[in-house]
Formats: C-alpha cells, sequence, structure tokens
C-alpha cells in the first residue's frame, strides 16, 4: 500500500491510499494501535453505504467496535452532537488508549477530532475521509473543531490523527456536486505546490473528471503531499499555513453573504478568480495566464460568478472573519505559478474590483 508521512512538530504520522477499507485492520497493527477498543463514527449519507464494511474489517482487529451515526450536514457540527458522542465513549468506558475512527466528510472529521481531543484529555483518532474535500484538505493537518452560534469552526484545537486512511473507491458515491466543490479545494493547490501539479491537471483532466482510479489517486496525493509539507512547517498558522488560504478571503465572505446557499469550495472557486485579478491588476501574472486558470476550474464544472450579492456587502463581512488581524485583510495572491505571496497591504479599490469582476 502506497503512503505519504506528514512530519507536524506535535506528531509523524502516515498517510494511507488504498482502493478499498480491506487493509484498514492492518495498518491499525502496524501502527501499534491498542486492540481494545474502536468508536466509529459516522453521518447518515456515509454510514449507511460503508459503516458495516469498516465494522466488519476493525472487528477482525478490536476486541470491541461501537459506532454512533450522526444527521449528515453542517447543521450537525456543534456541541449538541459532540455531547451525544461523549455519551456513547462514556456508556462504553472509552479509555486514553481507545480509538475513534472518523468516517465521512469533512464534518465527521473535524467533530470526531475534537471529540477525540477532549475526551480524557486526548483518545487516539483516525481519520477515513470520503469526501473530496476531506482527502485533500480536512483531514490532513489537525485542525479539528466545531461550529457555535453560527461562527464556523470557532470552537476547537489543534490534534493529529494516527493515521489518515484514504480509499478513493468511495468518490463513486458521492454526489457530483460536492466532488465538483471538492475540485476546487484541489485546483487550490496548482498554483501554490509546484507547477508540475498544474501541468498534471491540465494533461489528466479528462480522467480526473470520470474518477479514473490511477488519475484521481495521483491527483489527490499531490495534494496531500502539498498540504503536509506545509503543515510540516507551519502546524499551527504560525504563518506560511495560511497560502492554503488561496481564494478564502473573498470566498469566505461571499459563503457568508449567500447563507450557505453555495457549497464551500463553489465560493473558494469564485474566490480565486477574484484573487487572480488582483493579481493581474497588480501585474503578477497575465490575464492569459488567469484566464488559462480559469479555464480549468470551468471544466470541472465550477461557476466563476455569484448573483445576488453586492461588493460593498462582500466587502463589509471579510472583515468579520475570524483570520481578519489588526483589522487588515489578509491575501494569498499568485505572483507566478509556483509562486504566492501572502499580504496585508491590497486596497479597498482593488479588493472591490476584484469582487464586481466575480459578481454577474
Ligand atoms: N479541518 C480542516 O482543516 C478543514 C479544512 C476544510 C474544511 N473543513 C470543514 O469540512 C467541512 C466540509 O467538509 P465536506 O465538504 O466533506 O462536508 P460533509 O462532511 O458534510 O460531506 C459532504 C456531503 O457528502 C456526503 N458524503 C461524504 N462522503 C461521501 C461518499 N463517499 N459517498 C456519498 N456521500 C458522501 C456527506 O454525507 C455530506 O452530505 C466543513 O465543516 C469545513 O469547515 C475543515
Ligand atoms: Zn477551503
Amino acid at each position: 500500500m502506497e503512503s505519504i508521512i506528514v512530519s507536524a512538530e506535535s506528531k509523524r504520522y502516515p498517510i494511507c491510499f488504498d482502493n478499498s477499507f480491506s487493509s484498514l485492520a492492518e495498518v491499525c497493527e502496524k501502527t501499534g494501535l491498542n486492540k481494545g477498543k474502536a468508536f466509529v463514527i459516522s453521518d447518515t449519507n456515509v454510514g449507511q453505504l460503508y459503516i458495516k464494511e469498516v465494522i466488519d474489517n476493525l472487528k477482525t482487529y478490536f476486541d470491541e467496535v461501537h459506532s454512533l451515526i450522526f444527521e449528515s450536514g453542517e447543521k450537525s457540527k456543534n456541541l449538541s452532537t459532540i455531547m451525544r458522542f461523549y455519551d456513547v465513549l462514556l456508556e462504553n468506558r472509552a479509555e486514553r488508549k481507545s480509538v475513534i475512527f472518523a468516517l465521512g466528510g469533512g464534518v465527521c472529521g473535524d467533530m470526531a477530532g475534537f471529540a477525540a481531543s477532549t475526551y480524557l484529555r486526548g483518545i487516539k483518532f483516525v481519520q477515513i475521509p470520503t469526501s473530496l474535500l476531506s482527502q485533500v484538505d480536512s483531514s490532513v493537518g489537525g485542525k479539528v473543531g466545531v461550529d457555535y452560534r453560527g461562527a464556523k469552526n470557532i470552537v476547537g484545537s489543534f490534534y493529529q490523527p494516527e493515521f489518515v486512511f484514504i480509499n478513493t473507491s468511495v468518490l463513486k458515491t458521492l454526489p457530483e456536486r460536492e466532488f465538483k466543490a471538492g475540485m476546487a479545494e484541489v485546483i487550490k493547490y496548482a498554483p501554490i505546490a509546484s507547477p508540475k501539479f498544474y501541468d498534471f491537471l491540465w494533461d489528466n483532466k479528462e480522467d480526473i473528471k470520470s474518477i479514473d482510479e490511477k488519475a484521481i489517486r495521483n491527483t489527490i496525493r499531490y495534494c496531500c503531499m502539498a498540504k503536509a509539507d506545509v503543515v510540516s512547517k507551519d502546524e499551527k498558522e504560525g504563518g506560511l499555513r495560511e497560502i492554503l488560504n488561496f481564494g478564502h478571503t473573498i470566498g469566505h465572505a461571499i459563503e457568508s453573504v449567500k447563507n450557505f446557499e453555495l457549497l464551500h469550495g463553489e465560493c473558494v472557486a469564485i474566490g480565486m478568480s477574484a484573487a487572480m485579478e488582483i493579481s493581474v491588476s497588480r501585474g503578477y501574472i497575465t490575464k492569459q495566464e488567469a484566464e488559462i486558470f480559469r479555464e480549468l476550474l470551468r471544466f470541472f464544472g465550477l461557476d466563476l460568478t455569484v448573483e445576488g450579492v453586492t461588493a460593498e456587502e462582500v466587502y463589509k463581512q471579510m472583515f468579520l472573519d475570524k483570520k481578519v488581524k489588526d483589522n487588515k485583510l489578509s491575501f494569498v495572491l499568485i505572483k507566478k505559478f509556483g509562486k504566492t505571496i501572502r499580504t496585508n497591504d491590497v486596497t479597498e479599490e482593488e479588493v472591490i474590483n476584484a469582487i464586481n469582476y466575480v459578481i454577474r
């Protein structure tokens, strides 16, 4: 089985790739997990499809395998759901060496990881991401948490898993809209990782779109390597990790102003298009380079415009983001492919022009 290593300051752990769940128990053994108790957490959609297979496999290694399923969707990502997790852990006498398995998308991984980081001041956990977004982004890096009173991910911690297990075959059941939104996060890595990845995406776009096993696995591996690299250098967002927020400054604001009607990845795609416009106006990249990048996003079915918002309301919303420091907007701009800059000197005029560029 193929794997790559994340060397975060607090922990080193592998990301394993396979096209089924059959080697899961083997990885548990290799990583030396205690054989006592396992707790599999999943949401209603993913649980229905895959939890039985995962439980059956884990039973070949663990003495006890318990499970818990919560209602799918961001609306479940709160402390009430976490309390339900704690109840199951308490009822079944989970110990520090017990292991929580997060089987699902980013909502499941963030919540299961948060429960693991807080229960008994930290029990072991494993990420089994099943959405494209969670396979390329949320399962790697150790940011875990929940929403609170409408504020996204406002309660949380940094807590690394024992390992990440990516079964790429589950992407076949992912709703198409979720797949496309995940592709925005994939493409996000293109200008910030190596230019080789950008070429790879162009060369393999048809196969990736049809979720061809080899193409999609290579794609996800590239993204995980890029994320692992950034996380290795800056686990707790001291600065460098911010480059992963390319497209997010404007994207997040649009997501909020549109009342979360659009998916996160859909807004990131729009946000990247807008950020590209700032790079063009500053002469960092040519208009044509920006257009080719946008063409790739459009190929995967991403709409790069938004309606029903004004530039002023999006701009105002940007200052409410939890990442705003000293009332300054922080931007990731592309200087050339493979080279980014982080800056907080973008002017109001530049931002308004960029937002207007994506409003239809
Ligand atoms: N921790 C981080 O670093 C980080 C990074 C980015 C995003 N996030 C968080 O991730 C969350 C979004 O993640 P997401 O997009 O995976 O959302 P999600 O977990 O809600 O999954 C999206 C939808 O797809 C379904 N699904 C997932 N895998 C499936 C599969 N294989 N087959 C069929 N259906 C499947 C889910 O049930 C859900 O309905 C947000 O809460 C966001 O804050 C965290
Ligand atoms: Zn994102």
